[in-house]
């Protein structure tokens, strides 16, 4: 089934005949312990990769002993490994080692760590190279997870319908759980440790209280259990009233002893169920959610309230920041700031605050989030879209390797130059031990997962760079097309190549230079500029755009809405100057008359109208270089994404073609020498 996209990255197919004895040589005869249920999954992993690579399965022995050329295991399980147990706590919990040495006078090859896990990872990552064509020679790998909280958050509902899901129903099948485990939630856990990815939200932050019920406890308690040897725990979005839908009570309170104390209870219930659960994922009082502010009470009263009664079992809450309110903004991307970070502080050690990449809503592009570094005493987890709810759902190809990196690497400025988000993340900013990232799963019934070939690279990505979020988007990329398409070095180019200017495409025929949120209503799919009117100005694209006769943009400067006081000096004196400001932010930023001159010498309009048309052309390229592969990748796949490949040309011309009519109705502006006028 390699090439309907079941396997994903770890598809195994043998490798050049060359290639493939240098590596038998070497992984031949195995020193693999079998005591523990992640000892197994290792061996298992390793056996099946190993057969598809190298077309034979490795001798695997469960005691390590002389003559084996690859050793797994932990000081614990492996006595030959004994020696490593200083060098391996240095890589913590998950971390592990690989190394060429010798040992009896023998080359050896080493995959270890300090607990099972790490070994398991290590196996995936030795894989990994095997897949990609690294030689083992002299191989040195030391590697530990710089965040603790590597997620998923699924948006799947209990009737299986995903929120902004494009893959089909959801994986979980509450209605056959927990008696029947589907083996693909084994594969699902593969996956995901196959990136290091240690947990999984399994419902949507629009949380039915139903699934904090005995009945569905049980039913996460049977995927907990096939998830536990693969290192991922399992966690529960909650609706904060669930006291009231529940339990009977009046109020939820979190002031309230009777509402602390069911929460209480329903900790303890969930935990003698599910001994190494995570913890809660809660959006309160956004969207019409319930939330402690329905009491009077604050977001941190709220976490802490949730937090308290979990802290007993070591468990988390993620307290979302995405809110808006009721009442009409002035401007929302500011509420989250405004909300929270009075609130620095506040929270107590368990909770962790989940903040969105940008303040207004996963679009193409965004500035970074004005929370980040604006709350040092308090732990910041970042949350992702890895389901593309408005980057043309999973038809479109996106790569968003090069989205994930500009945020990571986007300066806070907070404690001067440097001050990356990466580095608010993963704690080392202002030294918090509890760190994470988030990505919402574009995982689904599919056959190949999440809907399309290509959004496989980013689940694949979130979780490389949940990790280690100084990675480069393009190595990532690199692996991911070697391992999924061919370890052909032109085929791989010719596929980075194509991913990494896919975003920046989707950027140019969506919402160019700084634009956002110009989709149609509700579904978030194509172009809707126009959109005007209905419940709230801030669901309207005029709002967002504010285009007539004489320009177009959102003022977000001192003369505006002033949302760029909400980030530290040095960064919001360029976001705010208009000399200064990137020119891909620059309509977030700043309402500009349409022949403001541009970098480019040209004025703004014919600068958007070419952006618009600049992005169709590359999606053109896009589909050339796909031509180009025939042959190359397999004809079920190419076919398949040649197809959704004309898919977004015609929806990237619709959306260009659209974009420019509806824009020269307000500017009333010629279109520049050579554009074709939209028909
Ligand atoms: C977006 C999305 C909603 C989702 C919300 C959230 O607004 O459209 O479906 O519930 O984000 O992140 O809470």
């Amino acid at each position: 089934h390699a090439e309907d996209g079941y396997a994903l990255w770890m598809r195994y197919v043998p490798l050049d005949a060359a290639l493939a004895d240098a590596y038998r040589s070497q992984l031949g005869a195995v020193g693999a312990p079998d005591q523990t249920p992640t000892q197994h999954a290792a061996r298992e992993e390793l056996s099946r990769g190993l057969a598809g690579l190298l077309g034979s399965a490795p001798q695997l022995h469960a005691d390590a002993g002389v003559g084996q050329a690859l050793i797994l295991g932990t000081p614990q399980s492996s006595a030959q490994l004994a020696p490593y147990r200083k060098d391996l706590e240095s890589l913590g919990a998950e971390g592990y080692l690989l190394r060429q040495t010798q040992l009896g006078g023998r080359e050896v090859l080493l995959v270890a760590a300090r607990e099972d896990i790490g070994v398991l990872y290590g196996v995936f990552h030795l894989l990994r190279l095997l897949q990609t064509g690294v030689p083992l020679q002299g191989l040195e790998v030391r590697e530990s997870p710089k965040l603790k909280l590597r997620l998923l958050n699924h948006w799947d509902n209990l009737d299986r319908y995903v929120e902004r899901g494009y893959a089909g129903s959801s994986l979980w099948d509450w209605q056959t759980l927990p008696d029947w485990r589907d083996p693909r939630y084994t594969d699902y856990a593969r996956a995901n440790a196959s990136l290091g990815i240690n947990g999984t939200v399994l419902n949507n932050v629009n949380a039915n209280a139903l699934s904090l019920t005995r009945p569905y406890l049980l039913k996460a308690a049977a995927l907990a259990e096939v998830f536990r040897p693969y290192g991922i725990r399992v966690y529960l979005s909650t609706r904060f009233s669930a006291p009231i839908e529940l339990g009977g009570l009046k109020t939820a309170d979190p002031l309230d002893p009777a509402v602390q104390r069911w929460w209480r209870d329903k900790a303890n219930e969930i935990y003698a169920l599910i001994p190494d659960f995570g913890g809660f994922l809660v959006k309160a009082n956004s969207e019409g959610q319930p939330g402690p502010q329905d009491y009077g009470r604050s977001h941190a009263d709220g976490a802490n309230l949730l937090g308290d009664a979990l802290a007993a079992h070591g468990g988390v809450v993620m307290w979302r920041a995405f809110v808006y309110a009721h009442d009409v903004p002035e401007d929302r991307t500011k509420q989250a700031y405004g909300e929270f970070s009075g609130l620095d502080g506040a929270f107590h050690p368990n909770v962790i605050v989940q903040v969105k990449n940008g303040p207004l809503d996963f679009q193409p592009r965004e500035p970074l989030h004005p929370l980040f570094g604006a709350m040092p005493h308090t732990p910041l987890m970042m949350e992702l879209q890895i389901s593309k709810e408005y980057l043309g759902f999973a038809t479109h190809l996106v790569y968003l390797g090069p989205l994930y990196e500009e945020v990571l690497r986007s300066d806070t400025h907070a404690r001067g130059a440097g001050s990356t988000v990466a580095r608010v993340i993963d704690g080392s900013l202002d030294g918090h031990a509890l760190t994470g990232i988030a990505g919402v799963a574009n995982t689904g019934t599919d056959r190949n997962w999440t809907g399309s070939h290509f959004d496989q690279a980013n689940w694949y990505a979130f979780g490389r760079l949940a990790w280690n979020p100084h990675q480069s988007a393009r190595d990532i990329a690199k692996d991911w097309a070697a391992m999924t398409f061919s370890p052909d070095p032109a085929v791989v180019q010719s596929i980075v190549g194509m991913m990494m200017a896919s975003r920046e495409a989707a950027v140019d025929y969506m919402t160019p230079l700084g634009l956002h949120h110009l989709m149609a209503r509700g579904h978030h799919y194509g172009p809707g500029p126009w959109v005007a009117g209905g419940p709230r100005v801030d669901w309207t694209s005029v709002y967002y755009h504010r285009a007539d006769r004489d320009g177009i943009g959102f003022d977000r400067t001192a003369h505006g809405s002033n949302a760029v006081a909400q980030y530290a000096p040095a960064v919001a004196n360029v976001y705010g100057d208009l000399e200064q400001v990137p020119e891909s932010l620059l309509l977030w930023f700043h309402h500009v008359p349409w022949d403001h001159r541009m970098h480019s010498g040209r004025s703004l309009w014919d600068e958007l109208v070419g952006r618009y048309s600049r992005g169709v052309r590359q999606v053109q390229a896009m589909q050339d270089s796909w031509d180009g592969l025939k042959g190359g990748v397999d004809a079920p796949r190419h076919q398949q994404v040649a197809a959704f490949l004309r898919i977004q040309h015609n929806e990237a011309q619709w959306w260009r073609d659209a974009s420019v009519a509806y824009f020269q109705s307000l500017s009333g502006r010629p279109l520049p020498a050579g554009e074709v006028p939209p028909p």
